[in-house]
């Protein structure tokens, strides 16, 4: 790799990033059901039916996971901590297994000097609050604060931050509008509500975590480098509403307190009543901002009188991923320094996660990989030069795992996970990394 650690900032967090359902086996350990539970046993929602009832049983193998991050020299490790592990049924009685593993998870990265950086949700529901209408029922606002007080009085005290959510806009339109994630829904109404809740339930928490006293809170959001398909005006409108729903809605709410025009076009006859009053509480100060970036979405406008928002994602001709994903690192560079002159100003920003599906290669050889990670490491380094206060990078992700409706196909790991036998091989990308963050020894 062309970057190593010495070319960025002094304090700069290397790591990786998971997620619970994604790597810990659900069905271990006392974990409730979840919505992607029931989705992924709905044929048609997720390749081979597959679920994350195994996974990489992180569950029974988490030290040697975590030996992985260490031995990798990772200064951090972005973990999720799963709702229904800690509360089966959403609410009510803990799980005192559930409690007890992410003890001892956060206990395990100390001892290996990772700095744990905890999400609070990352996508499973608990399927008792599904019957609730989940997402779309104003009250998740307060059943998540009150499971983010159940764990964090067990392990806030030693987590290096928390991150309320990960990916609300894929938490709410593309699992309510677009149908692609559990509960799978296509409906703007509940998506509206959806995408409102989401917010709201990030502020209740906010105000719940401020009562426990603790600091370095924040959200993950995903973004995308929205771009119209062509310049004509149809094309450039259709990428403004887009870029509107997908990187706008959730920053502006949590930064100023408003949502954009482009997108209450569409969802505000829908909106729940009273969602004005809640943007107070939702854009209370947050400590950092985690931003996920993939890629580009080419945006055309669809056929003459679609119903909004009109929009048509585009294949564009640049090298693409497994995810079939646009390989393109200017758009991460271009969000970075748009949040800071836009939104967020200096407050301490981190890729929470970038990286890319590649199938397996003969002898784990990972040069597709490693050549992504370099590139985006430039678009980062790239931005600190232009000002942005980033302050680390976790690649998604540490192992192959769950990746949702994809089920095991789709690789993203830097260490390879034979789904038969679960045994973990460091790819090549996972060397090249390792070699280019290094600590240079001065002693
Ligand atoms: C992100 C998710 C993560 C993983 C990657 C590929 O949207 O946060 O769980 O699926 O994409």
């Amino acid at each position: 790799m062309k970057l190593t650690r010495q070319d960025f900032p002094q304090d700069f967090v290397f790591g990786a990033a998971t997620a619970a359902y994604q790597i810990e086996g659900h069905s271990f350990g006392g974990a409730g059901s979840t919505h992607w539970d029931t989705f992924s046993a709905t044929p048609g929602n997720v390749v081979g039916c597959e679920n994350g009832a195994i996974a990489c049983d992180h569950y029974h193998r988490m030290d040697a996971d975590l030996d992985l991050l260490r031995d990798a020299g990772m200064d951090a490790y972005r973990f999720s901590t799963s709702w229904a592990r800690v509360l089966p049924e959403g609410r009510g009685t803990p799980n005192q297994e559930g409690l007890d593993f992410y003890d001892r998870l956060v206990d395990g990265c100390l001892a290996r000097g990772l700095k744990p950086f905890q999400t609070l949700y990352h996508w499973e529901m608990p399927s008792a609050l599904a019957d609730l209408g989940g997402w779309t029922n104003p009250d998740v606002a307060d059943w998540m604060a009150d499971y983010a007080e159940v764990i964090t009085r067990r392990i806030g005290d030693r987590v290096h931050s928390i991150a309320t959510l990960n990916e609300p806009w894929c938490v709410s339109y593309l699992s309510h509008f677009l149908g692609h994630h559990a509960p799978g829904q296509r409906d703007i109404r509940a998506t509206a509500r959806a995408m409102h809740h989401v917010n709201l339930a990030h502020g209740r928490t906010m105000t719940r975590l401020r009562d426990l006293g603790q600091d370095n809170c924040g959200i993950v959001l995903n973004f995308e480098a929205t771009e119209p398909a062509s310049d004509s005006a149809a094309d450039r409108a259709a990428a403004a509403t887009q870029d509107a729903t997908h990187n706008r809605w959730f920053i502006e709410a949590i930064t100023r307190g408003s949502y954009p025009q482009e997108a209450l076009a569409g969802l505000e006859p829908h909106m729940p009543q009273g969602w004005q009053d809640h943007m107070r509480e939702i854009s209370q100060p947050i400590d950092f901002l985690g931003v996920n970036y993939y890629t580009r979405g080419l945006i055309g406008a669809a056929e003459d009188g679609a119903p909004w928002p009109g929009t048509r994602q585009i294949a564009g001709p640049l090298p693409k991923t497994q995810m079939d994903w646009e390989i393109y690192p200017e758009g991460l560079h271009r969000t970075l320094t748009r949040m800071t002159r836009d939104y967020v100003g200096n407050l301490p920003i981190f890729v929470t996660e970038n990286g890319m599906a590649w199938p397996e290669e003969p002898d784990h050889a990972d040069d597709a990989r490693t050549d992504f990670i370099d590139r985006h490491l430039q678009a980062m380094h790239g931005a600190v030069n232009d000002g942005v206060n980033l302050q680390g990078f976790f690649y998604w992700s540490l192992l192959d795992n769950y990746e949702w409706a994809f089920g095991y196909e789709k690789r993203f790991g830097l260490v390879h996970v034979d789904f038969d036998t679960l045994d973990r091989t460091p790819k090549s990308s996972y060397h090249a990394l390792k070699s280019a963050i290094a600590r240079q020894d001065h002693s």
